[in-house]
């Protein structure tokens, strides 16, 4: 074991008391069609990140269990959101906008009174500092308040009739059906809810499976979303994807799926609907948004935002910086500059103030992770930081590659960790043509001050990324901003009032514009006979 690391782990008396987690959360519950229903079957074991140090043993804590439902239960989940959506004319779809967000709203106040426990499980589960685990809650919060507002505004601007050449029409958003909506384990709560909630207020029905780790966590808010939502309209299940996921697409009963995960996860669950055409993705995908640091860049401000474009929570965010391209003339001051900023970074547990490296929760990571470093070692690279890629148990200290080359597997595989390849480069084609030939293509970050030449590297990436950062780290926020890739990366765009739009879709009233229609139009709307033929709307 790393020496350097030995005290990284804590023991049980080091834990603060509020932050311990007693003894493991046996979950038994799931939601169906509004019942909390207890499994009796097999339980799935959830193991923290964290080891628990005892004398001179280690071990892995053990903080709770969730349910192994099976293809039965995943039917059944589905058949009440099937039943719920009841071919469009369900309570839920049929609901006034008024209606469902008060819904919405009546599930926020609820669960921000779960705050703490869910902060807690975010860091025990996944392994994330507090203040992101209370940041990642925050912004979900604000995000769905956001959500109602601008589902407000569409309602606003859907709420008059237009008219086009000797046409008028009514022209309002609907829900699509039954929603199958799966999240990331990095953000098991916020990534999850920016599909979950959107999908909801728009008047579809949801099968909602948990992230595969970050998933007690959602066990507080299981009878929130019971008490909040009619029965039926948003199902929660859990257990291995193969047998509950995969028994949902192949029913073709699922007209959403919204995931984020792997491209090859993607890919599979895909394949398995029978009609594929009447399926509608909205996926996040992999990434390896590279950043290109120009000879003239502004160098403290370009490794601040490469440390944390590269190491906020651990390297493991789909946007996170996942190769530096560094000029040659600047890149032995960037690595020490990058070096001497890493030192500073706190290994710890996720409660301890301070603390910005924390241990990873996929089992087998560090192997993967030291399995890209001696590939890069193998053709030439070098650990260049102190300390980098000591690891003991669940943590692996960053380790910074230089030079790293075509010819390692570090310059093509997302590594979602603390690895951080750096490749010199002469001419600025270099870093194009990586970009032009990656298989993915979320967002690139520039860093420099040459106008034509951050010009001339901007135009050279429209079309290849969803976003270019300019002197600034990759990421998806402001969430009113489009989220979105190109490639291997994702699949439709997300956003507050995208979101919205991808859920849904325009359906029309349309007619002649005579006088008889216009009549029988207007008595509609006067005696309020329709439900989307209507011209109210809320503030
Ligand atoms: O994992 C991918 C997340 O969408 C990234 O969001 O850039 O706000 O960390 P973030």
């Amino acid at each position: 074991m790393s020496q350097f690391l030995a005290n990284v782990f804590p023991t049980e008396s080091n834990i603060p008391e509020s932050y311990r987690i007693g003894s493991p959360i046996e979950q038994r519950e799931y939601l169906i069609n509004g019942e909390m229903r207890t499994w009796t079957g097999n339980l799935n074991p959830v193991l923290s990140p964290v080891f628990v140090k005892e004398g001179d043993t280690f071990t892995q804590k053990l903080i709770g269990s969730t349910p192994l439902l099976t293809t039965k239960e995943s039917l059944e989940a589905l058949e009440a959101a099937v039943n719920a959506y009841d071919l469009g004319h369900g309570v839920w779809p049929t609901l006034s906008v008024t209606g469902r967000i008060e819904h919405v709203e009546k599930f926020l106040e609820s669960m921000r009174k779960k705050r703490d426990e869910v902060v807690k499980l975010l860091m025990w589960e996944i392994g994330k500092t507090l203040k992101d685990s209370e940041k990642e809650f925050d912004r979900t919060c604000d995000y769905i308040v956001d959500t109602i507002k601008a589902y407000k505004e569409l309602d606003r601007n859907s709420a008059k009739l237009v008219e086009e050449q000797g046409f008028m029409a009514q022209i309002r958003r609907v829900p699509l059906g039954v929603s199958l909506c799966m999240g990331p384990y990095n953000y098991p709560l916020n990534e999850t809810f920016t599909t979950l909630i959107p999908a909801l207020i728009m008047g579809n029905t949801v099968v909602f499976k948990p992230a595969k780790y970050g998933v007690l966590l959602i066990r507080p808010l299981i009878e929130t979303f019971r008490d909040s939502f009619p029965p039926g309209v948003i199902n929660i299940i859990y257990g291995r994807g193969r047998e509950t996921v995969g028994a949902l697409m192949e029913s073709g009963k699922i007209d959403v799926f919204a995931f984020i995960g792997t491209n090859k996860g993607a890919n599979d669950l895909k394949k398995l609907h029978p009609k594929s055409h009447r399926l509608k993705a909205i996926l996040g995908l992999d990434a390896k948004n590279p950043a290109i640091v120009l000879p003239d860049a502004d160098l403290d401000n370009a490794v601040s935002e490469c440390i944390t474009g590269s190491l906020s929570f651990n390297g493991q965010r789909c946007t996170a910086l996942k190769i530096l391209f560094v000029h040659k003339s600047v890149v032995d001051s960037f690595i020490k500059k990058f070096s001497a900023t890493l030192d500073k970074m706190k290994p710890g547990m996720p409660w301890e103030s301070g603390v910005s490296l924390t241990p990873l929760p996929e089992p087998g990571k560090v192997e993967f992770l030291l399995d890209l470093v001696e590939d890069a070692k193998k053709h030439g690279a070098t650990i260049v930081n102190d300390h980098g890629g000591e690891h003991t148990h669940t943590f692996f200290y960053p380790a910074v590659m230089y030079p790293v080359n075509d010819k390692m597997k570090l310059y093509y595989e997302e590594q979602f960790g603390p690895v951080v390849p750096i490749v010199p480069f002469d001419d600025d084609e270099e870093a194009i043509k990586y970009v032009l030939n990656s298989n993915f293509g979320q967002q690139v970050s520039i860093f420099g001050s040459d106008s034509k030449r951050v010009a001339n590297l901007m135009d050279a990436f429209v079309n290849q990324v969803g976003r270019i950062n300019l002197n600034a780290q990759s990421q998806r926020g402001p969430d009113t901003f489009p989220f979105n890739g190109r490639k291997d990366s994702a699949e439709g765009t997300l956003s507050i009032a995208d979101a919205l739009r991808v859920f849904s879709i325009r359906t029309l009233v349309a007619t002649k514009s005579t006088d008889e229609n216009k009549q029988i139009i207007s008595t509609i709307i006067r005696n309020r006979e329709s439900a989307f033929l209507s011209t109210d709307y809320i503030f």
